[in-house]
């Protein structure tokens, strides 16, 4: 069949909101069309070369942020706060592995989730289910719930505010190696593992004093890093508005991200979602689990990377600490007998999610560790490589997974739970589990 930005439009598109107003969402699309893109076909060519490095090895990735952004958060402090603890983490990855890191949010643009139900009923009302705010509003009024377009553009909208933040920041010297005071924390000087961090922090200091001294001069190279953007592409009438074709280059381009991703409910083969994603010349990840057959993973990879272009598949895969030891050689051996090569990359969150005693979502911080070294581990020996890692955390002190150094109970968990979705790695259990993978390096302090 041949692939346009809307031949999904004949496969099944599971997880769509329904509008109600065909006409609304129609003139809110051609809106979208319209207005200037989040990102260039040069960035997202040259993330693809950089995931292919980290495929052959040379790199790791660190993708993560929010599992939903939401309007609200779309704030100076909290984006600034969500880009340092990105920073800071990589900085220790680059110290400990002694390689680039990749580093990709999962921010300007990852307001929309799957839903386990299409309704809700409350005291025998039932609703639409929230689906993130460029769909609806959590709060249980009709007027909330039913899916408005307008929050497409508004999402675009907010989007373009962070994205256009977090250029202004790095290019104005935020991730200098030489200031690496300015990613500080208010807090770091407190955690628990600061004394770890601030040693690396030191150890590169001195390393970029060194090479300059060497060089008789600044390099240029420690002024700026790269960072990139992803989110689920799940709302497929607007991914499909943002994919254009640019001067000068072959095929289309969703223009909203830099790498597009397909969550785990929505990978089925002849689905709306793969068919969408088989034609961009972005780089795709895709979320991969326990309950996908060989089949279905092999059939992945041949139709979203028939060229078998390097960089261009990422699989994320995201099992569980309890069923990783069965679950990801199965994986890998899909992958080697279809021919394939893709860059793995572990989410440790969304397998390991329970449900505390006290009705809250949360996720322990050593399931979410153990998932981290048991995938290095299956992967050096099934001679695989990990990639890199995908990671749901905030830049705040919040509450909301279990342990770590501090040790966090479920009582704390009440204390500052502030995720409406999935739990979050805190600044310092993000930092923690960083300095951890860092150790994978064999460079120790
Ligand atoms: C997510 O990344 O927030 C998510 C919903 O993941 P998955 O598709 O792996 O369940
Ligand atoms: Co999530």
């Amino acid at each position: 069949m041949t692939w346009t930005p809307e031949s999904w439009q004949t496969r099944p598109a599971v997880q769509q909101p329904e509008y109600p107003d065909r006409a609304a969402l129609d003139a809110a699309l051609a809106e979208l069309r319209r207005l200037p893109p989040l990102v260039t076909s040069w960035e997202v060519n040259a993330l693809k070369a950089k995931l292919a490095q980290a495929q052959a090895g040379h790199s790791f990735v660190l993708q993560g942020g929010d599992c939903a952004e939401s309007f609200a958060d779309c704030e100076s402090s909290l984006i600034a706060n969500r880009l340092k603890v990105l920073l800071q983490m990589s900085l220790v990855l680059v110290h400990g592995l002694r390689m680039p890191v990749v580093r990709i949010g999962r921010i300007a643009g990852q307001y929309a989730k799957p839903r386990s139900a299409d309704v809700e009923t409350r005291d025998g009302v039932t609703l639409p289910c929230y689906r993130g705010d460029t769909v609806n509003a959590p709060e249980f009024t009709a007027a909330s719930r039913i899916p408005n377009p307008q929050l497409l553009l508004e999402g675009h909208k907010r989007s373009a505010m962070t994205i256009n933040f977090v250029r202004g920041l790095i290019d104005g010297g935020f991730a200098d190696l030489h200031h690496p005071e300015y990613w500080d924390l208010d807090w770091v000087h407190h955690a628990p593992l600061a004394e770890q961090y601030s040693k690396r922090v030191q150890a590169i200091t001195d390393s970029v004093k060194f090479m300059e001294t060497l060089a008789g001069q600044t390099i240029g190279e420690f002024n700026r890093v790269d960072f990139y953007t992803s989110h689920e592409a799940l709302l497929l009438n607007a991914e499909a508005a943002q994919t254009r074709r640019v001067p000068r280059q072959p095929g289309y381009y969703n223009l909203s991200t830099h790498l597009p991703w397909i969550g785990l409910r929505t990978a089925a083969i002849d689905g709306a979602h793969v068919e969408y994603m088989r034609g961009i010349r972005n780089p795709v990840a895709v979320k991969v689990g326990a309950s996908m057959s060989a089949e279905w993973i092999a059939e992945l990879c041949r139709v979203l990377n028939p060229d078998r272009e390097p960089g261009r598949l990422t699989l994320i895969h995201r099992l569980g600490a309890g069923k990783i030891d069965a679950g990801l050689p199965k994986i890998i051996d899909a992958v080697r007998a279809a021919g394939h090569d893709v860059l793995w990359l572990c989410d440790p969150m969304h397998g390991n999610t329970q449900t505390a005693g006290n009705g809250l979502k949360t996720r322990r911080f050593d399931d979410i560790l153990s998932e981290v070294e048991a995938s290095f581990a299956i992967h050096a020996a099934c001679g695989t490589r990990l990639g890199g890692v995908h990671l749901e955390l905030t830049g705040e002190d919040v509450t909301e997974c279990l342990g770590g150094a501090r040790d966090l109970t479920e009582t704390d968990l009440e204390r500052a739970y502030r995720s409406a979705v999935d739990p979050r790695l805190n600044y310092e259990q993000a930092l923690e589990l960083a300095l951890k993978i860092a150790a994978h390096g064999g460079h120790k302090l």
